[in-house]
């Protein structure tokens, strides 16, 4: 069975991300959906909260599982019995980070392979801190994540300014 496995902070989902889920969803048997947990910034949403956020917006959708991790990505997979990781690559600012990371996670364990797949040309711009930004000002966020939970992110956002 071709796992392939999908990993990111998704603080919170983008239309872009969802690019990504749907296009390599159709190339594998399975797609697990990787939230790491802890970041050295703190996240604006929750790991429960992004969670929560994907699994409304996946919905139904049969091969993909949505999963919280923390530690390290390889030995996440490892538990998962899944060898190859499945990056969006947006424009040539992100190519140095990705390379870095497809290299370490090597390093760590040969048996990773880690593959690219181009972003939509509609979302190539698009990143989860932009959101955050143009929400956090009150900004339009339509159209860069999915109708269901953009007043959720804006509710989020207003909480905090409490
Ligand atoms: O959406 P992001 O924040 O760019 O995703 C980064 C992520 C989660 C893929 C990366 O930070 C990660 O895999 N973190 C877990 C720790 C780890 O295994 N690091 C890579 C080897 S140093």
């Amino acid at each position: 069975m071709r796992i392939l496995v999908y990993p990111g902070s998704f603080d919170p989902v983008t239309n872009g991300h969802l690019d990504i889920i749907e296009r390599a969803a159709k190339i594998c048997d399975k797609l697990i959906v990787a939230v790491l947990v802890n970041r050295n910034k703190a996240p604006v949403f929750s790991i429960e909260e992004r969670v929560a956020l994907l699994k409304e917006v996946l919905d139904g959708k049969p091969n993909i599982e949505i999963a919280a991790f923390s530690g390290l990505l390889v030995d996440f997979m490892k538990k998962k019995g899944a060898n190859t990781i499945i990056k969006g690559l947006r424009a040539v600012s992100d190519f140095e980070y990705e390379f870095q990371m497809a290299l370490l996670n090597k390093h760590l364990d040969n048996n990773i392979e880690t593959l690219f797949m181009m972003t939509g040309i509609n979302y190539s711009y698009l990143s989860s801190s932009a959101v955050r930004e143009l929400a956090s000002h009150g900004g339009n966020i339509k159209g860069l994540v999915p109708d269901i939970i953009i007043d959720r992110i804006y509710k989020k956002f207003e909480e905090n300014r409490k």
